[in-house]
């Protein structure tokens, strides 16, 4: 058995929703990295990004991660940028195996193209999905104990895939 199970993945990928499923076939308590940023810093994601910008973000989101080392019995949904900084891609190996949830870029548009993601908020926002895409498919790749593919699963099934991945490698 692990200590506490990170996910990470792109914007849509589901780290969220198969973390809830996760949290409740473990028992271990779910934790949105975004969420507590979000009470960091007293206002919602797209305020700080707004009105302090992504690198206000990224030191809030780095200052997070850090608290959570030492944690135990945690799932930690993260948010799909934290691997862009190189401090974070270290801290995740020490909270736990590090789960990255991938699908295609098609589908990781159709789940956020509604959204109100700030990163997002572009003239070609699906050009953007596929950008930040191909600059952050090596960082997942480097950090992951376990990649799963999530585009034929439901979130269900995808939880259920990382803890069978995940009792093959302990
Ligand atoms: C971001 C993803 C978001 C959130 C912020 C930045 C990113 O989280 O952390 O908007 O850089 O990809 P989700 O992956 O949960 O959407």
């Amino acid at each position: 058995m692990f200590r506490n199970l990170v996910l990470v993945g792109f914007m849509g990928s589901g780290k969220s929703s198969v973390g809830r499923i996760l949290s409740s076939l473990t028992g271990f308590a779910l934790v949105d990295t975004d969420t507590l940023v979000a009470q960091e810093a007293g206002q919602s994601i797209n305020a700080i990004f707004k009105q302090h910008g992504e690198e206000h973000f990224r030191a809030l989101e780095t200052k997070v991660l850090q608290s959570l080392v030492g944690r135990i019995g945690l799932i930690v949904a993260t948010g799909g940028g934290v691997v862009t900084v190189a401090n974070n891609r270290a801290c995740l190996p020490q909270i736990g195996p590090v789960v990255w949830l991938d699908a295609g870029t098609d589908q990781l548009y159709q789940r956020v193209r509604h959204s109100k993601r700030p990163l997002l908020q572009t003239k070609d926002p699906r050009g953007t999905v596929e950008e930040l895409y191909r600059a952050r498919e090596p960082l997942y790749r480097e950090v992951a104990t376990v990649r799963i593919d999530s585009s034929a699963l439901t979130h269900r099934q995808t939880a259920e895939a990382v803890l069978a991945e995940l009792q093959q490698t302990q």
